[in-house]
């Protein structure tokens, strides 16, 4: 049996419950590709899966029986990646080995594993060419989601968009994605993060700690929210006639509230669960490679390092994604040969 390295968590807890350690190495079955991990994004979700502390409590049960009742089900985390394909399964006919992809692992997570087998059927594809493996891993969350939700908002050039949470990984791509769209875009987020925006395109800016958004006699177009506990009255009260309000985290009453508003108004409230599309993967990259859209990089840890760098992520202090590194590790081989 191969062995790899991993980082893992036994218990659900703060970041130091992560621990690097020597696990059996996947093997693919007929239909899937092992994929050799280069860089893996670091996201809010993996933290709230470690800690088990998620900003929508409504989801509690059903997720606590999802991931383990009393301790993780699945001990490797992360979802989002870029990598090299080492082998394939006889079936596959999309990928060779050698090939340099990126893509979302989805609910199998593991990409925080040195390698791991996903079905050729899943959201990958090949890596832009213009991007460093952890540049490619960067854009997976972020930008599956942000293009899943602003493609339902039908945004035309020069309308007014505002992302609220536009640091985070999903907001930075919502920002350019709503730019290269021809929109003019306000973010919603903490100071420590506005030159960053302002890099990547934004037009306008609010601390959210200093300002409330809603109270500035502006109105959108599109109104595009990560953060959850938004009021849902006042965003609809600061839409444009016929604006759309787009929430990635949704309480149960919003989502009874915005089925009332899209038939009682000639306003949109739209929830989503993005799909993070196989198509949707490719749309990015050809924008990548076109040199429209690129992920704000706070920092590149290494493997050892994952417990700072969830750390990170929980701090209000970075600016872009974060992202962990294989290539501190010693390769698989060397150390087989050794063991
Ligand atoms: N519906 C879906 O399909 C879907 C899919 C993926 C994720 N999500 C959800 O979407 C949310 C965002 O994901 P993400 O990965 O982009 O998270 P993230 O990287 O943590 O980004 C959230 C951003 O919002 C900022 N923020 C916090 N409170 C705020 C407030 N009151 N007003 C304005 N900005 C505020 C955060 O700043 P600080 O860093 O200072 O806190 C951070 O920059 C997560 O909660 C996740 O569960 C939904």
């Amino acid at each position: 049996m191969l062995r790899m390295k991993a980082v893992v968590y036994d218990k659900y807890g703060p970041p130091h419950v992560l621990h690097v350690k020597d696990v059996e190495k996947p093997v693919p079955l007929d239909n899937e590709l092992l994929i050799k991990v280069r860089a893996a994004e670091v996201t809010k979700a993996d933290c709230e899966m470690r800690s088990f502390n998620f900003q929508v409590k409504w989801f509690w049960l059903p997720l606590r029986l999802t991931l383990g009742l009393l301790k993780p089900k699945k001990k490797i985390l992360g979802a989002y990646f870029a990598g090299e394909v080492e082998s394939v399964g006889k079936d596959v006919t999309r990928f060779k080995a050698g090939d340099q992809v990126f893509g979302a692992t989805k609910l199998r997570m593991g990409a925080h594993g040195e390698y791991v087998c996903l079905p050729d059927s899943y959201t990958l594809c090949a890596k832009p060419y213009n991007m460093s493996f952890e540049e490619a891993a960067a854009v997976p969350l972020g930008g599956l989601n942000a293009l899943h939700f602003l493609n339902k908002a039908n945004i035309q050039a020069g309308d007014k968009v505002l992302v609220n949470g536009a640091g985070g990984s999903i907001g930075t791509f919502g920002v350019q994605i709503a730019k290269s769209m021809g929109a003019e875009v306000t973010a919603v987020d903490t100071s420590i993060k506005e030159d960053m925006l302002r890099q990547i395109g934004v037009d306008h800016f609010y601390d959210y700690r200093k300002e409330d958004f809603t109270k500035k006699g502006k109105a959108y177009d599109v109104i595009f929210s990560m953060v959850a506990h938004t009021s849902f009255s006042k965003c609809i009260r600061a839409l444009n006639p016929n604006g759309r309000y787009l929430m990635a985290n949704p309480r149960i009453s919003d989502m009874l509230r915005s089925l009332l508003t899209s038939i009682l108004t000639d306003k949109k409230a739209i929830f989503a669960f993005a799909g993070e599309k196989q198509e949707e993967l490719l749309a990015l990259k050809e924008m990548i490679e076109a040199g429209r859209i690129k992920p704000p990089i706070d920092k590149i840890y290494s493997f050892e390092q994952a417990a700072e760098a969830h750390q990170r992520v929980e701090t209000e202090q970075r600016r872009g994604m974060v992202v962990i590194s294989t290539d501190s590790i010693e390769p698989i081989g060397q150390s087989q040969r050794q063991a």
